[in-house]
């Protein structure tokens, strides 16, 4: 996407006008066109519905086939937003999602067409100093939460654990971050048995990614570190998933691919801190090869954990991530998985489940995903729900041996707590936010989140 800056509007362009009345509108007079929008009825725009806004302008331009849009500075300045949040906020938040919105996932189309709609953005009206500086924020973060949809929704394919690895290195070319992958025999010699244990039905080969950013300097501040669940794709192993659940598992790295574009885009955008992402990358497959049910796993910090369910393998993964994360000596820790249906269940589609047994950083997470648009709510973590991850012949098992339908994200997030000792530390399990749903007006396939949460986390932690 394209966002240039003049002072009156051509009549190539599509004025977007925001409007009281609700249904959108497609206006032509004297050969100048409008895009109408209603913002409500009540007129008063919060973060939420400004969001939405802006996405539907884009969206709407798109299914109309309109190339070129353009607003005025004061249709997009709403004085209560101004006043609640800041000018600057305002105007990251507009460009991040106009950019977001345009977003379409083209790599296998033949016809390029649909991404060239809306794909022009005039911005009219009287700029004051950080103006542009401000859009361009904004489009750098929406830039890079295209980046994290384009890696995951990449077919299994096309994406394996080393393809990612190489994605990473990709991605950070060129930016002060950087990027070391353990291969299989590197991994094996940190003793990531649960990782290993995990890709070993694959004939893709595990691959464990570690990037790095000192934007504070090396030393001078511990870092935060990222955690991302790269499961390339998830057949469920030996416990096989049916055919209906299968189908997206291909996006089952999207945490993986979310914080290696937080910590490239905090590099892109200088922030003066210092930075660590950490990806387990694996695929789940069936094959005579693969880690069975029952099989007893030595993670990386010599706990045993009973293999009680093969398709409980992203807390595997995570948890050899958790224990490398220990050598950083962090300040903070934050796993981003695809973890588990069961969020789904309890959330919907419409934010991420964060747990941590931290107060001020579960407030934190809740403040920072209203103010990013990556919105989550907590579940707890608490003493009650230890006994569920016991093991009978290891010290942990990877999923209840009974009750296992009851608190299926907990158990999740509990177990991954084993790890995670020593350090103060949240898991966001993301399953619910790994595909668009409709009221999100994004397109199809994966949202890029939490990616804007992880950038906040990593700005002002
Ligand atoms: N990747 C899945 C979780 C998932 C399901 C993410 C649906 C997004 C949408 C994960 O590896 C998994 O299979 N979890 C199991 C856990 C169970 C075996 C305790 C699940 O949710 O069924
Ligand atoms: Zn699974
Ligand atoms: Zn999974």
């Amino acid at each position: 996407m394209k966002i240039n800056f003049g002072s009156t509007i051509p009549a190539t362009h599509t004025q977007v006008l925001f409007k009281e009345q609700a249904v959108p509108m497609l206006t032509e007079t004297d050969g100048v066109t409008a895009l109408i929008l209603g913002k409500g009825k009540e007129g008063k725009v919060t973060a939420r519905t400004f969001r939405t806004l802006v996405r539907t302008a884009v969206r709407s331009a798109k299914s109309s086939k309109i190339k070129r849009i353009a607003f005025t500075l004061d249709d997009v300045l709403f004085p209560e937003l101004v006043n609640d949040h800041s000018r600057e906020w305002v105007l990251r938040t507009f460009a991040e999602n106009l950019v977001i919105a345009q977003y379409e996932f083209g790599r296998y189309k033949t016809d390029k067409k649909k991404e060239s709609y809306a794909a022009e953005v005039l911005v009219v009206g009287v700029l004051e100093k950080g103006d542009k500086e401000s859009i361009k924020w904004g489009e750098t973060v929406g830039t890079y939460v295209n980046h994290s949809r384009d890696l995951s929704n990449t077919p299994g394919g096309d994406m394996t654990p080393q393809t990612l690895a190489r994605a990473a290195q990709t991605m950070a070319k060129g930016t002060k971050v950087s990027v070391k992958v353990l291969d299989q025999k590197q991994i094996e010699k940190e003793k990531m048995g649960a990782l290993l244990g995990v890709a070993r039905g694959s004939t893709e080969e595990a691959r464990f990614v570690i990037m790095e950013y000192w934007g504070k300097g090396k030393g001078k501040e511990a870092p935060v570190v990222f955690v991302g669940k790269g499961i390339t794709f998830d057949t469920g192993g030996l416990n096989l998933k049916p055919s209906d659940s299968v189908l997206d598992m291909h996006l089952d790295m999207s945490g993986g691919a979310t914080v290696m574009a937080a910590i490239v885009c905090a590099a892109k955008l200088g922030l003066k801190k210092n930075i660590v992402a950490l990806i387990p990358a694996a695929e789940n497959m069936v094959s005579g090869e693969s880690y069975r049910p029952g099989d007893v796993l030595i993670s990386m910090s010599g706990k045993t954990i009973d293999v009680l369910n093969t398709d409980a393998e992203g807390r595997l993964v995570l948890a050899d991530g958790l224990t490398y994360a220990k050598r950083y000596n962090p300040r903070l820790v934050i796993d981003v998985a695809t973890l588990t249906g069961a969020a789904l269940v309890a959330l919907g589609q419409h934010a991420s489940a964060i747990m941590t047994k931290d107060i001020k950083v579960q407030n934190m997470l809740m403040e920072l995903g209203e103010e990013s648009g990556d919105y989550v709510w907590p579940l707890p973590l608490w003493d009650e729900y230890k006994q569920y991850t016991k093991g009978v012949f290891g010290d942990l098992a990877n999923i209840p041996a009974s009750h296992g339908r009851y608190g299926g994200s907990i158990n999740g997030g509990m177990f991954l707590s084993h790890f995670a000792e020593g350090f103060t530390w949240a898991h966001i399990d993301m399953a619910p936010r790994m595909t668009a749903t409709q009221s999100d007006h994004l397109a199809k396939g994966a949202t890029g989140e939490p990616m804007r949460l992880l950038l906040k986390v990593a700005e002002l932690y």
